[in-house]
């Protein structure tokens, strides 16, 4: 196992210990969330933790869940869910995030908002002192409407490109059936409330992968002495 694996696999193992029986549980995407949902089975599985009902943010976790036995339940038929772990692009010192490299943002923020807490589980490569100098913000836009809001992105000082397939001739088609522009800001996002709103005022634009002010915990995975540790970071005020 690789050192980042390593990491993510130590986070997503501790963000179980976070999970109580009976919980409503968002199930977040990507590959340590993916990391977090097997720890999860596995519990289930040993009868540690019972009675989990969880909610997927997009189909690649509701496969794994339902391949792995865990009881899900949608989104819509939801008034509440306890706990929502998810992953991160990039994660601040106030603890806003970059989401949606796995394209799921939008049903991930859906998961997150409804959720009384969202913990967010990283390897500490996915730190930063500012957004989007390293990581594009992924903007999820209806398929006729990229080329226009790629020009609106670009009054806004922000270069686009849509996302391209791989393994599939042509762009990402989301879960929603939409593309995604990855935007890059001339000076990084310094003010994620406003870029977050701006974005998504723009005709054509669903939802953008800024999440701001949702994060209760985070959960980072670093390796020290070669071995995998986690820790939670304190939110900068
Ligand atoms: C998917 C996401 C993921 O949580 C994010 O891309 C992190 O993924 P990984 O754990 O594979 O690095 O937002 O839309």
């Amino acid at each position: 196992m690789d050192s980042q694996t390593q990491m993510k696999q130590a986070v997503a193992d501790a963000a179980i210990r976070e999970v109580k029986s009976d919980m409503v549980l968002g199930l977040g995407s990507g590959s340590t969330a993916a990391l977090m949902i097997k720890s999860l089975a596995n519990e289930i599985r040993l009868g540690k933790i019972q009675n989990i009902r969880g909610v997927a943010t997009s189909f690649q976790s509701e496969v794994l869940a339902l391949e792995l036995n865990i009881p899900m339940i949608d989104l819509a038929s939801v008034s509440q869910i306890d706990l929502a772990i998810d992953g991160a692009d990039e994660v601040d010192p106030g603890f806003q995030l970059i989401k949606g490299g796995g394209a799921c943002h939008v049903r991930e923020k859906l998961v997150a908002s409804k959720a009384d807490q969202l913990l967010i589980v990283v390897d500490e490569t996915k730190l930063v002192q500012n957004l989007n100098q390293s990581f594009a913000l992924p903007v999820e836009v209806l398929p006729n409407a990229w080329k226009q809001v790629k020009e609106v992105i670009l009054e806004m000082n922000g270069s686009s490109s849509l996302r391209m397939a791989t393994k599939k001739a042509g762009p990402v088609v989301t879960d929603q059936g939409n593309l995604i522009l990855d935007v890059f800001f001339n000076d990084g996002i310094k003010n994620p409330k406003n870029i977050e709103m701006q974005i998504n005022n723009i005709p054509g634009v669903l939802e953008n992968g800024l999440f701001v002010d949702l994060t209760d915990k985070v959960l980072v995975g670093k390796i020290e002495n070669d071995t995998p540790m986690v820790y939670s970071p304190s939110r900068a005020s």
